[in-house]
């Protein structure tokens, strides 16, 4: 799978997912903008993504902020002139309960999982439209498939994403915008060690757990999940769109 000559904007690229798909990306042939708040940790990916051939740009960015999101785009496209993927990675969740989220919590989820990637997928089509098409990767969640206890917000901020997905896909087809989104399951990031010692676990007893409830008994890697995001982001799932592509070894399967 080739990202020859293409450009991509991923959110959330310091870390985690967005990280690994930022350098399979630079690998594959694509001039990278990766987002996030932390400067020290974009600089070293983009370090990361010119060893392996690529241009690459760091766009600091809080997202719980809507008003940066337009800006994340024209930075882009004032700097590599066009726009042919979008990756709306960059995610937060709090595992609590209904009855103990709180509003700012609540906000914060909202905010980034949702409204950042509805903002900057409409600024993004319109400069995909006038080129002549581009691919749009979400990163939902198998948690926007099913529900779980104590992580309510997350799950109906996941839920919205799969909407959004298939929402916009209808809408940019004859645009030649695809819109598909990936459903990842337990991977093994700073969001799921956060996650297992929000809930008063050890790291390792917590994805021992995990590991058990999984169909093919263990935790995934960022790789793994960077590897379905290239597949959706390139022209090798030319006929896909509106897809919601679970990468959570069977768990919502299950
Ligand atoms: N790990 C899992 O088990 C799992 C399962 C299903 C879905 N997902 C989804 O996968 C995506 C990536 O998660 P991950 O596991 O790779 O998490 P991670 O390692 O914690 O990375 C999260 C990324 O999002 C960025 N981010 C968080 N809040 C932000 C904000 N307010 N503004 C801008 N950027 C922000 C972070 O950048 P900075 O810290 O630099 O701001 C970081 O790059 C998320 O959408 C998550 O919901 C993960």
């Amino acid at each position: 799978m080739s990202l020859h000559g293409k450009i991509a904007l991923i959110t959330g690229g310091t870390s985690g997912i967005g990280k690994a798909t930022a350098l399979l990306f630079a690998e594959r042939g694509a001039a990278v903008a990766v987002t996030g708040r932390s400067a020290a940790r974009g600089a070293e990916v983009v370090s990361a993504c010119e060893d392996r051939g690529a241009e690459a740009i760091f766009l600091a960015a809080d997202l719980g902020d809507p008003s940066v999101c337009k800006p994340l785009i024209e930075d882009t496209l004032a700097r590599f002139e066009r726009l042919d993927v979008l990756v709306n990675n960059a995610g937060v969740t709090h595992a609590a309960g209904t009855l103990e989220t709180t509003d700012e919590q609540y906000f914060e989820q909202l905010a980034v999982n949702v409204t950042a990637p509805f903002l900057l997928s409409r600024e993004a089509a319109r400069a995909m439209k006038t080129q002549g098409g581009g691919a749009i990767v979400n990163v939902a969640s198998d948690l926007g498939l099913r529900g779980e206890k104590g992580i309510t917000a997350y799950c109906a901020t996941k839920g919205a994403v799969i909407q959004l997905t298939r929402a916009m896909a209808i809408d940019q087809a004859e645009d030649g915008i695809r819109v598909n989104a990936v459903c990842p399951g337990e991977i093994h990031t700073e969001m799921l060690e956060r996650a297992v010692r929000d809930r008063g676990h050890s790291i390792a007893d917590g994805l021992a757990m995990l590991e058990d409830r999984v169909p093919i008994k263990r935790i995934g890697t960022p790789e793994e999940i960077a590897r379905a995001i290239l597949f959706l982001a390139s022209d090798d799932s030319s006929f896909c769109t509106g897809a919601i592509l679970s990468a959570d070894g069977g768990s919502v399967a299950r």
